[in-house]
């Protein structure tokens, strides 16, 4: 059973300056809800019961939303406005959380859950990539992790001058949608090896730990995810699944505006 999940949000955000030197963008509302509450919902839909969320220093927006507000709850029942209640339980899960000192790499952000995962299989779930759709691929993923008992990496079809944004995969479809993984390599600039991109959603297990272990930091002393995964590929079994849905990367305001246009209508829907 896959019960355990890390969501790493300690990035500067760079990409949504200037709002981001104040506010997370894993805070940016969509339905009055920010975008992280959406992926913790798409956790316990998949049926995680612990997440630890790896934050930095400016991101205790973070801790304060996923925590109860005694003195608002106060005020609520006490103005006839008890109704409202439900929208500000903090979700049925448990909540750890760890500070990453400084921004070096989603490899490292996921080492820092070291501890946290012990030998448990865990999924990774990167919160500027978001599916509003239900239930989340990421069930089909652990399904694919229960019946494998290896990594299990999220991708999709991307277009070719898209790939050098993200980390690129080769290997053998197996089953509809699914492959073993020969490699992957991180925003390749020149000759992508496949058109299918990993998508912010990874389940891992604690060999992971192992291959980040032996990574030498990059130059400015980063360690990437993808590297160890490449690391982890060549000695042992690994699949990737490709989403058929739609995805969201919030980061890029466009997709952000969309996945706020997308929600507002199944809001209205229900
Ligand atoms: C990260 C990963 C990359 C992945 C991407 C989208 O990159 O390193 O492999 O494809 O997320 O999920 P970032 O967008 O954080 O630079």
């Amino acid at each position: 059973m896959v019960f355990k999940a890390i969501i790493p949000a300690a990035g500067y955000g760079t990409r949504n300056l200037p709002i981001t030197k104040a506010i997370p963008k894993e805070m940016f509302p969509i339905n009055s809800r920010p975008v992280i509450d959406y992926i913790v919902q798409e956790a316990i839909h998949a049926g995680i019961k612990e997440i630890l969320i790896i934050l930095s220093r400016n991101k205790t927006a973070i801790m304060d939303y996923f925590d109860r507000s005694i003195e608002l709850e106060w005020f609520l029942n006490t103005h006839q406005k008890s109704n409202m209640l439900k929208g500000i339980v903090p979700p049925k899960v448990s909540f750890q959380y760890v500070r990453q000192p400084q921004a070096l790499g989603l490899g490292q952000a996921v080492q820092l859950g070291q501890t946290f995962a012990g030998d448990d299989p865990f999924v990774v779930l990167l919160p500027d990539q978001l599916c509003l759709k239900q239930p989340p691929p990421l069930c089909k993923m652990i399904k694919l992790y229960e019946q494998f008992k290896h990594p299990v990496i999220g991708l999709q079809t991307v277009e070719r001058e898209l790939l050098q944004n993200y980390g690129v995969i080769s290997g053998k479809q197996i089953q509809a949608g699914v492959y073993r993984l020969d490699s992957i390599v991180e925003k390749p600039q020149i000759n992508p090896p496949s058109h299918l991109a990993v998508m912010g959603r990874y389940i891992l297990t604690s060999k992971i730990f192992a291959a980040l272990n032996q990574l030498k930091a990059e130059n400015g002393g980063e360690l990437q995810l993808t590297d160890a995964l490449n690391v982890l590929i060549q000695q042992d079994e690994a699949y990737g699944y490709v989403f058929k849905e739609k995805w969201y990367d919030t980061s890029i305001e466009s997709e952000y505006i969309n996945a706020q246009r997308c929600a507002y209508k199944m809001n209205k829907q229900t």
